[in-house]
């Protein structure tokens, strides 16, 4: 797939994040004492920032260093697991992204009932598609779901935290 046809598909993907968002956001919020009582069942002690650095990422970062391909000084090189227990590893990693969707909704560390319920899901969707392209060792499919990540990532920082969105461009 090219960079024009990627570029479109996450212009796409953001776009109908961002109606889903701005739908979501004339629901009304929970009320602020129930959120409080409900926070108080989980241990939230670990921070968005952390979440962020110690399990999102990278899980994230092997997903994406295990799909597409690379060009290095001895010509392209395939980047999809190979064996049985590399898909199985790659999977493991992308349940731990489908379950940081809902770390990231739990009371206490949501920062609002809209938007960012709707990208935390997006998360985990785009994790899931991502599982079950590794069940079938679907490189193809793998490769989008990789892509659908990627994009939500991007949307929830810039709609929360625009320096991120920065930096972590510049990290990749
Ligand atoms: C629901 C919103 C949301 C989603 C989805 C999200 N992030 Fe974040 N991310 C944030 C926020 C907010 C911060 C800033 C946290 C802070 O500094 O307090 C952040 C910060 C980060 C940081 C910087 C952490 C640090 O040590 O400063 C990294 C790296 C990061 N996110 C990676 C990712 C990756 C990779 C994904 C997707 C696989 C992702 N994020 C998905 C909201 C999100």
């Amino acid at each position: 797939m090219n960079a024009s046809s990627l570029l479109s598909m996450f212009a796409k993907t953001i776009s109908s994040l961002i109606l889903a968002a701005s739908l979501a956001a004339c629901s009304a919020p929970d009320e602020p004492s129930q959120a409080d009582e409900t926070a108080a069942l989980y241990n939230t002690t670990l921070t968005n920032k952390e979440l962020m650095a110690l399990i999102i990422e990278p899980a994230s970062d092997i997903l994406w260093d295990s799909g597409g391909w690379v060009l290095d000084a001895s010509g392209y090189e395939e980047l999809y697991p190979t064996t049985d227990a590399g898909w199985a590893y790659v999977r493991a990693q992308a349940a731990i992204v489908v379950e940081a969707g809902n770390m990231l909704a739990l009371p206490g560390r949501a920062e609002d009932n809209d938007a960012w319920m709707i990208y935390s899901q997006g998360l985990s969707d785009a994790a899931l598609r991502a599982m079950d392209a590794a069940a079938a060792q679907d490189e193809e499919e793998f490769f989008q779901a990789g892509a659908q990540l990627y994009s939500v990532c991007s949307a929830c920082h810039q709609a929360y935290n625009p320096d991120i969105v920065n930096r972590f461009v510049e990290s990749d």
